[in-house]
């Protein structure tokens, strides 16, 4: 089997993928910033399991590019790209908005997504049979209030999906976009900057999905014959009603993914 990298690899989607992917025999390089995280992940699945911890910085183009370009033999063969990590900021009317905030998500969401995609390239459309799969968002889909901005970011990453679909047609390379709904993992403390309780209010009500539910659908993207090319999937959870952030109370201690 050839090759995936997974980025966000430390935490909620990216690791599951990489356990998934892992358990399949798969060569995996699980890419995020936290180096600690990585190698526990790599311990955790064993011996026999081939994964590659790189700690990387996706924000900066250079460090990804030279990550990807110098990987050991054993894992340079890259036919498929999880391009998962990303993140929000801040949860407020954009007219109240940290601009550092929009530049954290910009960054991330947009430049980052486009280093990875970039380096990635090269070995995918070599394989003849390569496979980038996006991570997006149902907030790239239906707004919600105080997700201004990082919905932005996730339509982008919807819209280049469909674009690079365009770009890489006759080189066999498969372009998938995945968009979950609400779903448990580190996303929430994240975007609330550590503050754990309001993180754990966004579920009130709701059972949010599990990091699994988002692994198994990347995998069965990927495990399509290479004549089918899945452009996107959207997954919510059962409970999880639209518009939550205009609710009430819930623009102040929720959002909808
Ligand atoms: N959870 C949800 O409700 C939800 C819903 C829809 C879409 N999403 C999207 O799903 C993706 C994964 O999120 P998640 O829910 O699994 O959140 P998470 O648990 O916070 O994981 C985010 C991952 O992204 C990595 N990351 C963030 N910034 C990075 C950077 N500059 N360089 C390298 N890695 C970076 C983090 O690792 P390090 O901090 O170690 O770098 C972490 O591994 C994101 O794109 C998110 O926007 C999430």
């Amino acid at each position: 089997m050839r090759t995936a990298v997974v980025t966000g690899a430390s935490s909620g989607f990216g690791a599951a993928v990489v356990r998934r992917l892992a358990a399949q025999g798969r060569p995996v390089v699980a890419l995020a910033r936290r180096a600690e995280r990585l190698e526990a992940l790599s311990e955790e699945a064993g011996p026999d399991s081939r994964i590659l911890p790189l700690a990387v910085d996706i924000r900066d183009g250079e460090a990804v590019a030279k990550a990807l370009g110098t990987l050991p033999e054993e894992f340079a063969d890259v036919a498929v790209l999880v391009n998962n990590a990303g993140l929000s900021r801040g949860f407020g009317p954009l007219q109240d908005a940290d601009p550092q905030h929009w530049q954290d998500m910009v960054d991330t969401n947009v430049m980052g997504q486009l280093h990875c995609i970039r380096a990635a390239l090269p070995s995918l459309i070599a394989s003849g049979c390569g496979h980038i799969v996006n991570i997006g968002s149902i907030a790239a889909l239906y707004p919600y209030s105080g997700g201004n901005v990082y919905g932005a970011t996730k339509a982008f990453t919807h819209q280049l999906s469909l674009s690079l679909r365009t770009d890489l047609e006759g080189t066999g390379v498969r372009v998938s976009c995945i968009a979950p709904g609400m779903a448990r993992t580190e996303f929430a403390l994240v975007r609330f900057e550590g503050d754990q309780g309001r993180a754990d209010a966004l579920y009130d009500g709701v059972e949010p999905l599990a990091a699994e539910d988002i692994a198994e659908a990347v995998q069965w993207c990927v495990a399509q014959p290479p004549r089918v090319n899945v452009n996107m999937i959207e997954i919510m959870p059962t409970s999880q009603p639209f518009g939550l952030g205009f609710r009430t109370a819930a623009t102040t201690a929720r959002s909808t993914d």
